[in-house]
């Protein structure tokens, strides 16, 4: 049985003051948490949640990263300065970045073997949007997604991967997948994992997002093969947040 994880996606929120108080409110309500959690927040954030966060329960990390080293990258943050605040995940491939950005499959590819070469874990974001479901290219889309960073990182990392299956049509909509339409997917991931790593992939956690709720996160994470959520808008609530935490049994 794999453990639970949740990790909320601040995306581009937040203040100072914002962020202690949700910090605060998410520390007092975790008492009987069972699942792992984490927080990826805008990168400006890094040292608050370092500072409020440590010795405590709660994980953090970035929402993005250069896949450069240091150097001459005008706005980029590298995965030396992540380590600097005591990050320990990375969310790569979100598909708002995919899509504002023009991140490609293989520079996602790329971003993640850089975030397992600095002992990080990438949460890999794979999607399809409306027009490729009901063109029924799910599945082409995800797995074209999956082998790019696969075909890099090789089939010994894959134990260190974290993936998140975020239907771009369900993300900040309110239209959930059914835990049906998303178990569905979550299978053929395992099933694409474990033909690279058939050990590894019964371990590897993936992560359903969209539109993840209180009401519907216990449906959803009961699901054989969704270990946990990737969670933007609720995330930005400590009781909506401590909520979905408490239903990842
Ligand atoms: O990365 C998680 C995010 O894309 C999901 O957003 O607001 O639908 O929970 P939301």
């Amino acid at each position: 049985m794999r453990p639970k994880l949740v990790v909320g996606n601040w995306k581009m929120n937040g203040s100072r003051a914002a962020n202690a108080s949700l910090l605060t409110g998410i520390l007092e309500g975790l008492a009987d948490a069972k699942a792992a959690c984490a927080v990826c927040v805008p990168a400006p954030y890094l040292y608050q949640c370092q500072d409020l966060l440590q010795d405590s329960p709660v994980a953090w990390g970035a929402q993005d990263v250069s896949c450069h080293p240091v150097g001459a990258y005008t706005g980029e943050v590298c995965m030396s300065m992540l380590q600097d605040f005591g990050c320990r995940y990375v969310i790569v491939g979100h598909s708002e970045r995919r899509a504002y950005h023009g991140e490609t499959n293989e520079l996602v590819a790329k971003k993640a073997k850089a975030a397992l070469e600095s002992g990080l874990t990438p949460i890999v974001c794979v999607g399809e949007t409306l027009e490729q479901r009901e063109a029924g290219q799910t599945m082409d889309v995800v797995n074209a997604q999956l082998d790019a960073v696969l075909e890099l990182v090789g089939p010994d990392a894959v134990a260190k991967l974290v993936i998140a299956y975020e239907p771009v049509w369900a993300i900040g909509t309110g239209k959930t997948a059914t835990p049906a339409m998303a178990q569905e997917v979550h299978a053929a991931v395992r099933e694409k994992l474990r033909a690279c790593n058939a050990e590894a992939a019964q371990t590897v956690l993936v992560l359903y997002g969209g539109s993840m709720k209180p009401d519907n996160a216990a449906d959803l994470m009961a699901q054989p093969d969704i270990d946990g959520g990737l969670i933007g808008g609720a995330a930005l609530k400590a009781a909506d947040f401590l909520a979905i935490i408490r239903a990842a049994q």
